[in-house]
């Protein structure tokens, strides 16, 4: 493996003078992005014959190439040609507990020892759930594997418990990849319809129409949306699954009363609330969204940061919503769910990495980022504005306020891109797939990481400022 290499400074990093277009900022960083790349490129290249697209899930087709990684520590990541970055990808907002934390580390270790799986109960699954209890405030869990199985058991429920077909899901929002919710995830804008009365789109092949028209879509934040679709499907609607902080979409922040509205409209059609906190879990606060928010939803997804990096999901609820599985009414099952090695890391980051001092010190590191990045932003007089909840966070290239998935349809995509290129030219991994996703703050970044983010994004505001 090759020694990892200093990050460049990104005051090194060559510019166009002053740079005519966004697009031409993005050629130049492309050009160097791809020169430190070599070996990326080899194994993508080889990966081609392997492995379908030349890697193990489609989003990590990125451009302009996919970069291979060979490993993680701390707050840094290190990519197969040795370039060293901060990781704010948080490997799509899962890895919270950095890379190598010691207590995962001691966990997963000890619990290799002893066997990697029985397809039996171990006693760590009780902690695991009495302390999502704690902070989550539903009484009764079960596990899975992935945030996708979580949303799949969560609709399931939904429709066995009230013996209805119809969902109710946010337009532009992300539940995985499983048919229920693969429908107007990111339509275009030519296929959105009205925005009272958004089209039901498939967002992927291989979606039965069937399916898609069993979906109902709302926009964010619009209650009469969703109090129409209830008015014109009486006693039809099994309920609504949203993320209470919309993170498909950069980051859109509930407004005041809107989830505890919906709840009530929900309920007073019979219908169920799902809030999927698949990315807001541990990383919104100590008690995801929920706990900012203070709505308590019938029944919740987690995923992603709960496992310490290792996979697994959890699905919790209400006595009244999980006695449906208790009685057997609807069967959770799975053969890896509350798998003991993906309950012993959950473990050990509840317990032992997730704690009120770990939130403490990432609180202190948003609001350095946050305030660092809209200083540069101000400076430079751009069209852009920081939004930022516990250890998420984005910039987002618009001034407008956005308050659901049509705000952001209209953000020109090209400026994130370009945004992301700078910061990883300059040493910060950052999620690819421009405006759509947030960086991630680890309990072990430290304000040296946040001034590199800062740093490389006063580069591009610069560079952004003087574009001709
Ligand atoms: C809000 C949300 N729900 C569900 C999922 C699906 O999770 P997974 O990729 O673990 O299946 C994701 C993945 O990004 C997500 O962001």
């Amino acid at each position: 493996m090759a020694e990892p290499a200093a990050p460049i400074p990104s005051s090194t990093i060559p510019r166009t003078e002053p740079p005519a277009s966004i697009d031409e900022i993005i050629a130049v960083q492309e050009e160097i992005f791809c020169e430190r790349q070599h070996e990326s490129r080899r194994l993508a290249q080889r990966a081609g014959h392997a492995l379908a697209g030349g890697v193990t899930s489609s989003w990590q087709i990125t451009r302009p190439q996919p970069v291979w990684l060979s490993h993680g520590k701390g707050s840094k990541i290190y990519d197969v040609d040795g370039n060293e970055y901060v990781d704010l990808h948080g490997g799509y907002g899962a890895a919270l507990a950095g890379h190598g934390h010691p207590a995962i580390v001691e966990a997963v270790r000890g619990q290799v020892a002893l066997g990697t799986h029985f397809a039996q109960p171990t006693p760590a699954a009780i902690l695991v759930a009495e302390e999502l209890t704690r902070r989550f405030g539903l009484p009764l869990w079960r596990f899975a594997n992935s945030g996708t199985e979580a949303t799949m058991d969560a609709v399931h429920l939904m429709r066995a418990i009230t013996g209805r077909d119809l969902i109710i899901k946010i337009e532009g929002g992300y539940h995985g990849h499983h048919d229920s919710v693969q429908v107007s995830v990111c339509p275009e804008a030519d296929q959105v319809g009205p925005a009272n009365r958004p089209a039901q789109v498939p967002s992927s092949t291989g979606i039965p129409q069937a399916i898609t028209d069993l979906t109902l879509v709302a926009g964010f934040n619009d209650l009469d949306g969703v109090a129409r679709l209830l008015d014109e499907n009486p006693g039809r609607v099994a309920g609504m699954i949203i993320e209470p902080i919309m993170m498909n979409a950069g980051i859109i922040l509930p407004e005041p009363g809107y989830l505890a509205g919906l709840k009530e409209l929900l309920h007073s059609g019979g219908a169920l609330l799902t809030f999927d906190e698949v990315k807001t879990g541990l990383t919104a606060g100590p008690g995801g969204a929920t706990g900012v928010t203070g709505v308590v939803p019938d029944i919740m997804c987690l995923a992603k940061a709960i496992g310490g990096g290792v996979s697994v999901a959890a699905v919790g609820g209400t006595e009244e919503a999980m006695g449906h599985v208790a009685t057997g009414d609807y069967e959770m099952v799975g053969t890896f769910n509350g798998n003991p090695l993906a309950m012993a890391a959950c473990r050990a980051m509840l317990c032992e990495v997730a704690t009120p001092a770990a939130y403490q010190r990432i609180d202190a590191l948003r609001q350095r980022a946050v305030a660092g990045l809209q200083r540069e932003i101000d400076r430079n007089g751009l069209a852009a504005q920081v939004v930022a909840v516990g250890a998420k966070g984005c910039v987002v290239f618009t001034a407008e306020p956005v308050r659901d998935f049509r705000g952001f349809l209209g953000i020109d995509d090209s400026y994130s891109h370009a945004h992301w290129l700078y910061q990883h030219n300059g040493g910060v991994f950052l999620p690819p797939w421009g405006k759509i996703e947030q960086w991630l703050i680890s309990v072990q970044h430290d304000e040296a990481d946040i001034d590199r983010l800062v740093t490389n994004f006063a580069a591009f505001a610069a560079a952004l400022g003087s574009v001709r």
